[in-house]
């Protein structure tokens, strides 16, 4: 069938390239992705919900950086699961269906004085861009970064360049201190060392355990919730989270709350709803990719 020029424009509007792809760790890729209406928009703390082809999932990944005048946006993700693993197919040159943002409140960046920036695993990508307007706002930063093991740490250098310190921790001590982030920050607090504002950024257990480190020292905590989001504009209540014991929809009250105002044991419940099914979905996925290739 020919196509019409009405067809042509719409499919150019809504097909977002992938112009550079890389491997950061085993199983995390960062994508460079032409979306400039939304590098235009783009600020600390928001997210994209992409849609990688007809058949995919709606899913939030965060916008770690963004050039205007390239109308390019960066996302970097793991592959945990159908979405992210189709995401991870997607060759340069090649493109993703859908993606809408920028979404979510940006992150309320101002000059708080000294900064702790604690983030583990691949949230640190969520991290990024909220310690670098931090440090252009003239806070004092102090980072630290954690990861399971040394080569799951990502963007160090990066982390670095925006950090007056930078403390790194691995689960396993392949490098940097051996325990986790809130261990870290609990030494620097116990060592004298006063903080304006933490915002912890990672898994719901470890944004839920830093948070049980600043509470008795009455220390502001931010933290990044990361809910199922299905449209991440406030509609479906899918994200429903509960902060200081009212409902409140991560997408568009969020995804950033006071810490020790959030219910973390029924975040880390919703989340695990539908393990069993995503489980099952992705050996499928896994299995029906093997076949192909066989
Ligand atoms: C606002 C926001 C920003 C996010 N930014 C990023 C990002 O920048 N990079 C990135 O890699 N991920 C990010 N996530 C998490 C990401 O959206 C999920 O990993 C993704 O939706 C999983 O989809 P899937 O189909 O691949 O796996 P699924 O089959 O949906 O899930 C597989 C497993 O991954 C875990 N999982 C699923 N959803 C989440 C979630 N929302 N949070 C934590 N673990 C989850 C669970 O263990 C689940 O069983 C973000 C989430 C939110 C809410
Ligand atoms: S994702 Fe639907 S209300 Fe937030």
């Amino acid at each position: 069938m020919q196509k019409t020029e009405c067809t042509r424009v719409l499919e150019t509007a809504n097909t977002y390239k992938v112009l550079a792809k890389e491997d950061l760790a085993p199983q995390i890729k960062l994508m460079t992705v032409h979306a400039p209406d939304i590098a235009e928009k783009a600020q600390p703390g928001q997210f994209v919900i992409i849609r990688v082809d007809e058949k995919g999932e709606r899913i939030p990944l965060t916008l770690v950086d963004w050039e205007k005048e390239k109308g390019t946006i960066t996302l970097i993700f793991q592959e945990v699961g159908v979405s992210t693993r189709k995401l991870s197919t997607v060759a340069v040159e090649d493109a993703i269906l859908n993606i809408v943002g920028p979404l979510g409140n940006p992150s309320d960046i101002r000059h708080y004085g000294t900064v702790a920036v604690a983030c583990g695993g691949v949230a640190t990508a969520a991290a990024y861009p909220i310690a670098k307007a931090l440090k252009q706002s003239g806070n004092k930063v102090i980072s630290i970064v954690g990861a399971r093991t040394a080569n799951l740490l990502i963007l160090e250098k990066e982390m670095k360049a925006v950090s007056d310190e930078l403390h790194i921790s691995t689960d396993d001590g392949s490098k940097g201190y051996k325990g986790f982030v809130r261990d870290v920050l609990r030494t620097l607090i116990e060592e004298g060392q006063s903080f304006d504002i933490v915002y912890a950024i990672g898994p719901p257990i470890m944004m839920k355990t830093v948070c049980e480190v600043t509470r008795p020292h009455g220390i502001k905590t931010i933290v990044s919730l990361n809910p199922v989001m299905v449209d991440g504009m406030g509609m479906c209540g899918a994200c429903r989270v509960s902060v200081d014991g009212k409902t409140q929809f991560a997408c568009v009250d969020g995804p950033e709350f006071d810490g020790h105002l959030v219910d973390f044991n029924l975040l880390i419940k919703r989340l695990k709803i539908y393990f069993p099914d995503e489980r099952k979905a992705d050996e499928l996925y896994q299995n029906t990719e093997k076949n192909r290739h066989e």
